[in-house]
């Protein structure tokens, strides 16, 4: 039997995992890493499959039924496939998703399918092969654009995620709405945040969810607001006669937080209970340090319980008030 719903210090309940398999990536987003990239972990540092497959499975039991798998990127770590099968077959585990950038995925899409994939989310800035490369450093827009075809032949459902960078892809944002009238795609831009390993890289954030829709509207005036699903960090849009749906991610304005359902864990096994703290509880020495299961999912509901209201009081209460300046890539996208 299940264990009922686990409700945080502020009544929200909690049933979502994101967890970062890996903090290594093959691509140097210019909103997610330094162009020399990051410092990457030692391997030893990471959870390994089965521990994290043992964490999954006391989640489970804590009412966590859907897990999204982020890296870094996630195809960089050696058979992750065999770690996806196993977590299909967690007990309580209804709905695995996928973020990805899309270059390392091809030849697993089958498979995904067969597993009962949930949803992929793409990493995609621009359409434009050359705006690709100046953005992730790398020439590998080919690839993606090929996954992500190949996902929607295989009827996967695919978001796909851009960030929007003044001066990089404000050029990409109408094409990218155009993507939805022919694909049933949910494309989602995103206000960039000051994870990227450096800070902040603008002194105000200039697109903000209110300026992306702004633009957007002056070219298609008649698109409408969506309702939109319950717990969802998008505020969600259709152009009437599109297959598709657009979604803006106010990731900086942070204005989803009061329905926050989700807990993250990082590539060394650290539970963050916000986006913007600094990590609250390094699972992965618990467990190697052989704590019991009672003992580690009592820390665990301790943490739930004393979650930070929002991301603006997660922030202010990281460690000796420290700077955001870590990299998406080590947090888990
Ligand atoms: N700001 C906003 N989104 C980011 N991502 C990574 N870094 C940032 C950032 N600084 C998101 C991107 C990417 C996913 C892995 O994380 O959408 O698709
Ligand atoms: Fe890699 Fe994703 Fe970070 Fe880009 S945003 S460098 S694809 S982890």
């Amino acid at each position: 039997m299940q264990t009922p719903k686990l409700f945080d210090n502020h009544g929200r309940p909690i049933n979502y995992l994101r967890l970062a398999v890996t903090d290594r990536c093959n691509l140097r987003c210019f909103y997610c890493m330094p162009k020399e990239g990051i410092k990457y972990l030692p391997k030893r540092e990471l959870l390994t499959f089965e521990e994290i497959e043992r964490l999954i499975t006391w989640l489970a039991s804590m009412g966590i039924s859907k897990v999204r798998l982020t890296g870094g990127e996630p195809f960089v770590r050696t058979d992750l496939m065999r770690l996806i099968r196993k977590i299909s077959e967690i007990e309580g585990i209804t709905n695995i998703h996928l973020t990805t950038n899309g270059i390392l995925t091809g030849p697993y899409i089958s498979e995904l399918k067969s597993l009962g994939i949930a949803s992929v989310n793409l990493s995609l800035d621009t359409l434009d092969r050359e705006r690709f490369k100046g953005i992730t450093r790398r020439d590998e827009f080919v690839k993606t654009w090929e996954t992500f075809e190949q996902l929607i032949s295989h009827d996967i459902p695919v978001k796909i995620n851009a960030v929007v960078m003044d001066g990089k892809n404000i050029d990409d944002i109408i094409p990218l709405v155009e993507l939805t009238k022919e694909y049933p795609v949910s494309v989602r831009f995103i206000e960039e945040m000051p994870f990227n390993g450096e800070g902040n890289h603008y002194p105000t954030l200039t697109w903000t969810y209110k300026k992306i829709m702004d633009h957007i509207r002056v070219e298609y005036p008649a698109i409408e607001r969506e309702l939109d699903p319950l717990h969802s960090t998008s505020y969600n849009y259709k152009v009437p006669g599109h297959l598709g749906t657009v979604g803006v991610i106010a990731a900086f304005s942070r204005t989803f937080c009061g329905t926050c359902n989700r807990i993250r864990v990082t590539a060394q096994g650290t539970l963050k209970t916000c986006l913007y703290d600094d990590g609250v509880l390094n699972i992965r020495n618990l467990m190697r340090d052989g704590h019991s299961e009672e003992a580690i999912k009592i820390e665990l509901l301790k943490a739930y319980s004393a979650r930070s209201r929002d991301g603006f009081e997660a922030e202010a209460k990281r460690m000796k008030g420290s700077p955001i300046k870590e990299s998406m890539s080590t947090i888990g996208g």
